[in-house]
């Protein structure tokens, strides 16, 4: 750790529940110290899908295989600073290649999906080919040490309608749960669901039916907190430490905070920490004591 660097990072208190740090995550991240966080959360930008509007952006890379080293690379970061029974929960969904065109419209409905290039097909795939980038990032991060122990289905019931005529809409993405050692904190009793009948509690399934939610400060897709709470719920405990490296408008943060959990967000882009901050200056700190 560079002597000077890590001071500035301050850690999240009691009264400031969380820290932002502006810049790119793969400088940031590297000094944060060793088996800090308890668990993690993120949603990283897709490939070739966002254009943030800011250099060094993860997203933007040519190749696909840039891409998924750039965040095996930063998640091995991200397992470093995970306490040994750390947890880490990967947001990711799966996409097409571009069959054919060179850039990807404005999208009226999805205000910034408008790219100024739409990256090259990646060999050995074909025009309109499912990518299948989810799991090929899933399989990496786990020949790169993590143990992979979930596959969750997010699905959407308010996903996006897609004037497609020859496939399904697609209405799902997936949430990975990663752990850095072979035991780790799962808290099971604190995300139980109901059973059909009413009458008890059982373990939470792999399939989450939750509608994305509207951010209308944020021209991207945000986490909806529906999603994040289950995270937190089973892979942390009151006061602990929670991070997100790739924090956009700061959802991470709010369930955080409303949970009685501290946080660092890692971001890039200082407009997006802006509405972060506005985000989660609103949210009631949750009532269990941050002690
Ligand atoms: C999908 S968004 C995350 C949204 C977030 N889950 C939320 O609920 O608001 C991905 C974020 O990664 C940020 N980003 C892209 N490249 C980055 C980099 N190299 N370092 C840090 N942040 C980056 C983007 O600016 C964007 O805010």
């Amino acid at each position: 750790m560079k002597p000077g660097i890590h001071e500035s990072l301050r850690r999240p208190t009691d009264e400031r529940p969380i820290v932002v740090l502006h810049g790119d995550t793969r400088e940031l991240i590297r000094q944060l110290p060793d088996d800090t966080f308890q668990c993690a959360v993120t949603s990283p930008p897709y490939w070739g899908v966002r254009d943030y509007g800011v250099k060094h952006q993860i997203g933007a890379e040519p190749d696909l295989h840039a891409y998924v080293k750039d965040l095996v690379d930063i998640f091995r970061e991200v397992r470093r600073v995970l306490k040994p029974d750390g947890t880490f929960w990967l947001n990711i969904g799966n996409t097409y290649t571009s069959g054919g065109r060179k850039w990807r419209d404005d999208d009226e409905k999805n205000k910034g999906r408008g790219m100024s290039y739409r990256p090259p097909t990646p060999p050995g795939l074909k025009k309109k080919d499912l990518i299948g980038i989810a799991w090929l990032l899933a399989l990496e991060c786990q020949k790169d040490g993590w143990y992979l122990r979930n596959d969750i289905i997010w699905y959407k019931p308010n996903c996006q309608p897609e004037s497609v005529r020859d496939r399904f809409t697609v209405s799902h993405e997936y949430l990975f749960l990663f752990s850095k050692s072979e035991h780790y904190l799962f808290d099971q009793e604190a995300i139980k669901e109901r059973t059909a009948d009413g009458n008890g509690v059982k373990n939470r399934r792999t399939v989450w039916s939750i509608n994305t939610e509207p951010c209308p400060e944020a021209h991207f897709a945000v986490f909806p907190r529906a999603l994040v709470r289950p995270c937190l719920l089973a892979g942390s405990r009151s006061n602990d430490l929670v991070l997100d490296p790739f924090y956009g408008a700061g959802t991470v943060g709010i369930v955080a905070k409303e949970l009685g959990r501290r946080c660092v967000g890692i971001e890039i882009k200082d407009e997006f920490i802006a509405i972060a901050d506005k985000r989660t200056s609103s949210v009631q700190a949750s009532l269990i004591p941050l002690v």
